[in-house]
């Protein structure tokens, strides 16, 4: 008896989850592997990695386009939520992952598969959120981790694949470990594992160095709906072109570069470099027309709620019942998040410069230090004096 009959594979066409085919079949008597490529805008050519993964031995190989979904049900909720982990990363792979999760469970069930599997290993935060993600999805389905238990090194691993015909990567291949979706790359390992060196301007693909960007600064026009990107300079747009060319744009500028050190779920700190020009941008401009148009003590409060919100996406929890009752309080903040907020792109900063909404509560006669001010100055004294009164009452008792 193998570990499974019918697999599904989570499948990205490299070494490691080609390797995971003819594993799956001739070491753990798995007796059909059906791989899944999601398609999350990674900008990798689908057709050769669907071809590759049948020359491997899967039996079907599916490839899903899921971007529009990426893009609508998981970048833009948390772009409602502020997300940032540790209060820089944006989540941009870690949001993808609860999505192939899905797409997964969906196969799996379609195809009567009793396994689903992916090729992450033991040490990252990646394995947390697809076993947990699938287990929320379906808890009857195996999940299956070949890479966390076999102990083959990098070349054992390419020389077990050879035996099945599984090709040898052509390139020399890259020191670095790097995940990339339409909302940004991850890039780690290498040289990056000394947090002291550098990261060489060769990492990056998708921002420009500061050098290299323009000297006029560009002024964009973010719209948005109930805290949900609608579109940009006067044009509406659909969610993933939205993020397309707001890349473009911000990436122009050098915006959307991180280079830090994060506690993962594992327990082990690791230095990552992020781009994620859109997103970040995003972000700021949302927060920014939040500022707007939500009270005082929402905001407040909502900002504890992001913080706790973006630690449950990093952490593999996505669908959770805590994540679901975070979303009800975060869509009702979201109501008249609607309005538009006007971004500075500028050598590498992207900044709000103007902001407007149908929704504003920002009162002109009231902020005004002009003739026009309707703000009661008397009452501020009678105010200050209950507000200060418990400070007041304890200064006084230290005095004696
Ligand atoms: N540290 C990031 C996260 O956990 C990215 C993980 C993948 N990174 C990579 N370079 N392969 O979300």
């Amino acid at each position: 008896m193998g570990r499974a009959n019918k697999v599904v594979l989570a499948y990205s066409g490299g070494v490691d989850t080609s390797v995971c085919i003819p594993y799956l079949i001739h070491e753990w008597g798995v007796k059909e592997v059906i791989t899944l490529a999601a398609d999350l805008g990674q900008g990798d050519e689908l057709a050769p990695i669907q071809a590759k993964a049948l020359r491997c031995g899967a039996v079907e190989s599916l490839v899903i386009d899921g971007q529009a979904e990426f893009v609508r049900d998981y970048a833009f909720r948390a772009i409602q939520a502020n997300a940032l982990y540790e209060n820089r990363y944006p989540l941009s792979t870690a949001l993808a992952r609860p999505l192939i999760a899905k797409m997964l469970v969906e196969a799996a069930e379609k195809y009567g598969a009793d396994a689903v599997a992916h090729g992450c290993t033991g040490k990252g935060n990646d394995q947390v959120r697809f076993d947990i993600s699938i287990m929320a999805l379906n808890p009857e389905l195996k999940v299956l981790a070949p890479a966390r238990e076999w102990k083959m090194s990098r070349e054992e691993t390419i020389a077990y694949g050879e035996k099945f015909g599984v090709e040898s990567p052509v390139k020399k291949s890259s020191p670095y470990s790097i995940d990339r979706n339409l909302l940004g790359r991850s890039i780690e390992a290498g040289p990056l594992e000394d947090p002291m060196t550098e990261a060489p301007e060769e990492v990056y693909l998708l921002t420009e160095a500061i050098a290299n960007t323009p000297d006029e600064p560009e002024y964009v026009d973010i719209y948005f709906e109930q805290g949900i990107p609608v579109g940009l300079n006067g044009q509406i747009l659909e969610g993933v072109e939205l993020i397309e060319r707001l890349n473009a744009i911000a990436g122009k500028h050098g915006v959307g570069r991180i280079d830090m050190i994060e506690n993962r779920v594992v327990g082990i700190k690791s230095r990552e470099i992020y781009e994620a020009p859109a997103l970040l941008a995003l972000i700021d401009a949302h927060r920014d027309l939040e500022s707007l148009t939500l009270t005082a003590d929402v905001t407040h409060y909502k900002n504890t709620v992001e913080e706790i919100y973006s630690q449950l996406i990093y952490r593999g929890l996505w669908y959770s019942p805590l994540k679901e009752s975070l979303d009800a309080f975060i869509l009702k903040t979201q109501e008249r998040v609607t309005g538009m907020v006007r971004m500075k792109f500028f050598k590498g900063t992207a900044k709000p410069a103007g902001r407007q909404s149908d929704y504003s509560i920002y009162d002109p006669d009231l902020a005004t230090y002009g003739m026009e001010d309707q703000f009661d100055h008397k009452a501020a004294e009678g105010f200050i004096y209950i507000w200060g009164l418990p400070t007041k009452v304890w200064a006084q008792k230290l005095r004696g």
